[in-house]
């Protein structure tokens, strides 16, 4: 759809009464705001004396996830008039509707169907009056048949020596899914392989990936929805040059190309232009939104790294909690309840931001590839209609993983003045493949994740620390007021299916608080000036800052980093 085509009509997709009063007008709002001036100051101390039997009551099992929310600043009614909001908001109906297929995405007019991506086999998912499951399963049967040739050493390069290094060249959507969910599968991958995963236009991305590589067994994966992102482009075009450069073959010569090159896509067009073969493009479809996509082609890296089992158990994963976010009350339905505390805490209770801090280094891109997810999504500030938003949207998504992340900035969330809710994430058992003499660390990392999560939450009375014999003056530096809340995510181990779990659960958070603000939480024209400004700067630094169009502080930039180059 052209930015000049109209939106589709507001009572052609049951718009109207929903956005009929604005959010911060509802009842349901100003209960919720009524309910935080009672609620004043009150103490998680408070809540857990009050009752006794609060952190078993506020938790929620769901497939392999444990899911403990006691340490929330909520009560019965606090959910209860949540729960009220996002009945009127319609959360449900606009699920149904993308669920259904329908053009829930107004200002690219498409369907949203990443869930069709997981369903099985046999599942009926329609987007535009037909069922996309075959295609889906089509295209990863062709992706197993690929991905079990290179395990297999059996897809061979120009010179007939297998390929082994394996590199991603993506960005956003095409880079962070796939390289999250590789380094969080590790343990699951075949070892004898190597992958890299290059998305910075920095050419250093590239060559760090490429320093010790030899291009006779090197296969560079292309993975762009569009194939028109210039970085994406830009890195394929060197890769390409790296590529015929070192097997001494000249450009044109595709039957290199074609042993050397896959592309994942939803564009054949473009593919074929920059000379992939499109007998080698895995396709994917626009209504697969860039940061919902690595359990599409988009995820081949992953794919050939764990294998099509693997992959298959963690889409596995995805559709059970696709299953359980379209089936389960709402009150006991987890997208909603972690979507709800979103909104607690940032139209209510003043969050600017949220920390995921996941125990588990196999997790360390997890909350990069959220940040994406969740802000990308949930950037916005006009309603689904155009009007602007009057309340707070997503909020600032952030983290590492524990325990380093303890040693950084938890002085700032257990002493700052700022609130900062965070979710906990740590796993019973460690990665499957973990050395005997190193796996009784393990309860030490948990140890954290528990500690942790009491003392952002009790912290330490002053009287506590006073009756521990500290001098009276150091007293309010070693106090600690607590009443942080954690919401804290525990499963068994990190499993293909676990993830899979885990990202659907964000997903599914992430289009919960949008509903509620009345967003479309699934374009993304924030992105886009800052590509056409840097179209118009490049010229500039190549050819001198006179180039229209570049405001004073801008050419003046441009000027010192020409005198800086040389130039
Ligand atoms: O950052 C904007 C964006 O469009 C993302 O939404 C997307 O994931 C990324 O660029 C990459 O896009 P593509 O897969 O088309 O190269």
């Amino acid at each position: 759809m052209s930015a000049s085509t109209p939106l589709p009509r507001a009572e052609d997709t049951g718009e109207r009464a929903h956005a009929a009063i604005p959010l911060d007008q509802r009842e349901e709002w100003t209960a919720l705001r009524e309910h935080r001036e009672r609620w004043g100051s009150t103490h998680l101390r408070d809540l857990f004396a009050d009752d006794p039997d609060r952190a078993g009551r506020y938790t929620l099992d769901v497939g392999d996830l444990h899911v403990d929310y006691s340490r929330n600043l909520v009560t019965d009614e606090t959910l209860r008039l949540l729960g009220a909001l996002a009945s009127a908001t319609r959360v449900a109906e606009l699920r149904d509707a993308m669920l259904g297929g329908e053009h829930v995405n107004l200002t690219e007019d498409r369907a949203v169907l990443h869930t069709a991506l997981r369903a099985p086999r046999g599942e009926v998912v329609r987007a535009d009056g037909h069922d996309v499951v075959p295609e889906v399963q089509r295209v990863l049967d062709r992706m197993a048949d690929f991905a079990d040739r290179v395990r297999a050493r059996e897809w061979l390069g120009h010179t007939g020596r297998p390929v082994h290094r394996i590199v991603n060249i993506g960005i956003g959507g095409s880079d962070l899914g796939p390289a999250m969910a590789y380094e969080a599968l590790r343990p699951h991958t075949d070892r004898g392989l190597e992958f890299r995963f290059v998305s910075n236009v920095d050419g250093t991305d590239l060559h760090e990936a490429l320093v010790d590589a030899d291009p006779a067994t090197t296969l560079f994966v292309v993975a762009s929805k569009t194939f028109t992102t210039i970085e994406t482009i830009t890195n394929a075009t060197a890769a390409r040059s790296w590529l015929l450069d070192g097997l001494g073959v000249k450009d044109g010569d595709d039957g290199a190309i074609a042993k050397h090159f896959v592309a994942v896509s939803t564009n054949g067009e473009e593919v074929a232009g920059f000379g992939i073969d499109t007998r080698n493009m895995f396709e994917f479809w626009d209504w697969v939104g860039g940061r919902y996509s690595y359990d599409s082609a988009i995820g081949l890296s992953l794919m050939v790294a764990v294998g099509p089992e693997r992959f298959r158990e963690m889409l596995a994963g995805f559709h059970l909690m696709d299953t359980h976010f379209a089936t389960a009350p709402v009150e006991r339905n987890l997208p909603f309840l972690l979507g709800l505390l979103g909104v607690w805490y940032g139209n209510f209770m003043g969050a600017e931001s949220h920390a995921v801090l996941p125990y588990s280094q196999n997790m360390e891109k997890f909350p990069a590839y959220l940040q994406q997810l969740d802000m990308e999504s949930n950037g916005k500030s006009v309603q689904r209609d155009g009007r602007p938003v009057n309340w707070q949207t997503g909020p600032v998504v952030w983290g590492t993983p524990g325990t380093n992340g303890q040693h950084a900035y938890f002085q700032l969330l257990h002493q700052g003045t700022r609130f900062v809710p965070a979710d906990l994430i740590g796993f019973a058992n460690p990665a499957p493949d973990l050395p005997e003499r190193l796996v009784p660390q393990h309860d030490l990392l948990m140890a954290n994740l528990f500690a942790q999560g009491q003392a952002l939450a009790f912290g330490r009375s002053a009287e506590e620390v006073a009756a521990e014999g500290v001098a009276a003056d150091l007293v309010p530096h070693r106090t600690f007021e607590g009443n942080r809340p954690t919401t804290t995510i525990l499963a068994d181990r990190l499993s293909p299916s676990v993830l899979g779990q885990l990202v659907a659960l964000y997903e599914h958070k992430v289009f919960v608080q949008g509903a509620v603000w009345n967003i479309n939480s699934f374009d993304q024209w924030g992105v886009q000036l800052g590509k056409v400004l840097a179209k118009r700067v490049e010229p500039a630094l190549t050819e001198g800052a006179d180039v229209p169009g570049l405001d004073a502080s801008t050419a003046s930039l441009v000027r010192r980093y020409r005198s800086m180059r040389g130039r």
